[in-house]
């Protein structure tokens, strides 16, 4: 992603997202970007696919699970009933329609970062622990 694509996705998120949680999408992106730093990943990947992990949370049910079903995903009924499974898996599928992601890793880590999965990748964990650190600190100040 060049400069300016990444700050039309910035744009286009905080557009997309209630306050909250385009903060917590910027920090969650910061810290997966410290965190392949550190691990010796691809930063830009990292950064991107913490721009993009909740890039669906916002929308409202009957929305994702349109994406999902447009998309063919077979859906269980409890990820039908739930905004908080099923946002994950619209979120990757809205990463590669709507911002053009075509890199599969990036896909998954936005996929599995609310359940995980065995076997994770690397920028996997890297996703899931970054918004787990993000969901745990905004605890305490998100009323
Ligand atoms: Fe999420
Ligand atoms: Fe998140």
């Amino acid at each position: 992603m060049n400069k300016k694509e990444r700050i039309n996705l910035i744009r286009e998120l905080e557009s997309e997202l209630a306050y909250g949680r385009f903060i917590h999408t910027l920090n969650v992106a910061s810290t997966a970007a410290n965190l392949a730093m550190c691990y010796d990943f691809d930063i830009d990947k990292a950064e991107t696919a913490g721009l993009l992990h909740d890039c669906a949370k916002c929308m409202n049910l009957g929305k994702m699970l349109k994406i999902c079903e447009k998309a063919g995903l077979e859906l269980s009924e409890i990820e039908k009933k739930s905004g908080s499974l099923l946002h994950s898996k619209a979120g990757a599928e809205l990463a590669q329609s709507k911002y053009g992601v075509k890199d599969e890793d990036i896909l998954n880590a936005i996929r599995y970062h609310t359940t995980g999965r065995p076997g994770m990748s690397l920028l996997e964990k890297i996703i899931f622990t970054a918004d787990y650190i993000w969901a745990r600190q905004e605890r305490k100040w998100i009323p």
